[in-house]
C-alpha cells in the first residue's frame, strides 16, 4: 500500500456497562469534572485535527443522551452485547471512509498528538497501528485454579492502549472474518495475516477503568 487518502472515521466504543468503575450509570456517561467521559473522549479526538467523522457508540437506551452530549456533528449508532458487536455497529456506518480508529471512550484525557499519530502512520501506508507502553509489572499465566503456568519474557511485552488506527478495508476484512468476539481490534487484524505496528503510546491515554483510575484522572485535569 502507498499510503491513503480520505476520509478519516473515528469509531468511539462507549456502550460497555463499566461495572468496576462501581457507579450507577455506564461509565462512559461518568464525569470527570465537568464533562463526561464521552464528550471529553470526543473533543480529544475533534482537537486531533485528523478525523473527519466521529461515530459514537452507546447503550440503546442513552441514544437521545449521546446526542446531547457530543454535538451535531457526531453519529450516534447503539451497541451490542460485547465490544465486538459495538463496533460492528459503528462500521456499519462509516460509509467509504480510508482510514477508521477505534478510541474508547473510557481513554478520555488521551493527548491529542497521540492520535494525529496514529493517523499519520496508517496514512503512510501501515495497515494497523497500535500505540502500547512497557509493561511494568511481571505478568504470570494462570489456570482456572490460580496456578502459575508461564511466565512470559517482559522485555517483549507491551500494553496497549487506543486510538488504534486501520486501513478501512482491512478493519472490515478482520470484522468479517472474526467468528468470535476479541478485547481489541487489532487482534482480529493479527488473525487475518496482517501485521500490526506498534508505536510508543503516552500515560496519559490510560483506560478509567476502576474508582481508583478516576481519583487519578481527575488529579490530572
Ligand atoms: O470493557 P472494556 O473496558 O474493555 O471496554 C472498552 C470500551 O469498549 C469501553 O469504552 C466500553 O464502553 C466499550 N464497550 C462497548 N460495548 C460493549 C462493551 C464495551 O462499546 N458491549
Amino acid at each position: 500500500m502507498n499510503g491513503t487518502v480520505g476520509d478519516v472515521v473515528a469509531l468511539v466504543p462507549a456502550a460497555g456497562k463499566g461495572l468496576r468503575l462501581g457507579h450507577d450509570e455506564p461509565k462512559a456517561f461518568v464525569c470527570l469534572g465537568t464533562d463526561s467521559l464521552l464528550k471529553r473522549s470526543v473533543d480529544g479526538l475533534r482537537a486531533s485535527g485528523a478525523v473527519d467523522r466521529i461515530v459514537v457508540i452507546v447503550p440503546v437506551d442513552l441514544l437521545d443522551a449521546a446526542r446531547g452530549l457530543v454535538g451535531d456533528d457526531v453519529t450516534v449508532v447503539a451497541g451490542g452485547r460485547e465490544r465486538t458487536d459495538s463496533v460492528r455497529a459503528g462500521l456499519a456506518v462509516i460509509g467509504g471512509a480510508s482510514v477508521v480508529l477505534v478510541h474508547d471512550a473510557a481513554r478520555a484525557l488521551t493527548p491529542p498528538a497521540l492520535i494525529a499519530r496514529v493517523v499519520a502512520e496508517v496514512r503512510a501506508g501501515r495497515p494497523a497501528v497500535i500505540p502500547v507502553l512497557p509493561v511494568v509489572d511481571t505478568v504470570k499465566e494462570v489456570d482456572l485454579m490460580g496456578a502459575v503456568i508461564g511466565t512470559p519474557d517482559r522485555s517483549r511485552l507491551r500494553a496497549v492502549q487506543t486510538p488504534q488506527g486501520f486501513d478501512a478495508d482491512v478493519l472490515r476484512r478482520a470484522y468479517a472474518a472474526a467468528t468470535d468476539i476479541s478485547t481489541d481490534d487489532a487482534g482480529l487484524v493479527e488473525r487475518i495475516g496482517e501485521t500490526v505496528h506498534t508505536i510508543v503510546g503516552d500515560a496519559l491515554a490510560f483506560k478509567i477503568t476502576t474508582p481508583h483510575d478516576l481519583l487519578l484522572a481527575e488529579a490530572l485535569l
